[in-house]
């Protein structure tokens, strides 16, 4: 009989024993919930494209938040459907659409819940980009000044944290001098530094509405190729001052997130994208895969890949499983 000198099956013997040996813990505290909040009262209509997923009135958007902080979630991420859309996205800045007015309920009820906003103009402006226009487009730097004015509405609003996910240049530091200025120093922003142009957005642009109505967003969002560019922009949003940045898809983009984690020392936080969840969602309709070992498997992955936060709409679903 041959002699083997080391036997790894040992630590995969019992429950008891993989239990003590594990190496990445997934936790309810990792995770942020995204809501998508919808204009009237009493409104909760499932989305189409992402089963289990609503539209939510502020009032209900409340509701929900009340959920998931009861089951131990820190955080939300609000993204809102205006009422009305135009060539500046001027909705997002309006302090009675329905993100502000669902981030003043979900404060004033829940002051401990972290309640992030996403700062982008895409869900706002007729044409679905995340910026002015200058003829086809995307105008950088007059941009800026309307994201800092989103971002001050909802630090107003009561938003603990800003998150920009519009990939112009120079945004970080944009919005970190208007929240100081304002009075919103204490107020954090979470860069969407390494934001992919990604085909994994597709549910998500149907259930936000802000699929460009021209064009893509390949000019301002990363390509997909690359990993030392992704460096260098969250290099420059720590230089900029994030405070925490992400990495977005997070299934494709492992070694990004795990680059970007050995590389800097501030939190990451990795978006589990709409096509994501969509996938495991429908295969598991099909009968294809088991949709709690999946789901639970790919949050450790990107866990284990480095992530410290992870967005993600199975947060209500993971936690519960979880407990
Ligand atoms: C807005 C924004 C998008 C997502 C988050 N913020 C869409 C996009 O950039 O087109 C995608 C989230 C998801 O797919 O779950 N710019």
């Amino acid at each position: 009989m041959r002699e083997i000198l080391y036997r790894p099956r040992r630590l995969r013997a019992s429950a008891g024993i993989r239990n003590m040996v594990r190496e990445t813990q997934l936790s309810v505290h990792d995770f942020v919930y995204p809501i998508f909040v919808v204009p009237g009262i009493n409104i909760r209509k499932e989305i189409p494209s992402l089963p289990g997923q609503y539209h939510l009135s502020a009032d209900q958007a409340l509701e929900i938040a009340r959920q998931a902080a009861a089951l131990g979630i820190p955080a939300v991420l609000l993204f809102g459907l205006p009422e009305y859309k135009d060539a500046k996205g001027s909705s997002a800045w309006d302090m009675k659409s329905p993100v502000q007015r669902a981030m003043m309920l979900i404060k004033k009820a829940l002051p401990d819940l972290v309640v992030i906003g996403d700062v982008c103009l895409c869900e706002y402006t007729d044409h679905g980009h995340c910026g002015l226009l200058k003829g086809q487009e995307v105008d950088n730097d007059p941009t800026l000044d309307l994201l800092a004015r989103v971002a001050v509405s909802q630090a107003k609003a009561g938003a603990d944290v800003i998150a920009p996910s519009d990939m112009m240049d120079g945004r970080v530091a944009a919005i970190r001098e208007a929240l100081d200025v304002e009075g919103f120093a204490q107020r954090s922003i979470m860069a969407y530094s390494a934001k992919y142009a990604s085909a994994f957005y597709g549910p998500f642009r149907e259930a936000a509405d802000s699929a460009p109505k021209f064009g893509d967003r390949r000019a301002y969002q990363m390509d997909p190729a690359n990993v030392r560019e992704a460096m260098k922009e969250v290099d420059l949003d720590v230089s900029e001052g994030a405070d925490i940045i992400m990495v977005k898809p997070a299934m494709a983009y492992m070694d990004v997130i795990s680059k970007v984690r050995e590389s800097f020392e501030l939190p990451v936080a990795a978006y589990n994208v709409s096509g994501e969840y969509a996938m495991v969602k429908a295969a598991a309709a099909n009968g294809w895969m088991e949709e709690q070992r999946t789901t639970l498997e790919i949050l450790t992955g990107i866990k284990r890949a480095g992530a410290d936060i992870i967005i993600t709409y199975h947060a209500l679903d993971a936690a519960a499983w979880l407990r």
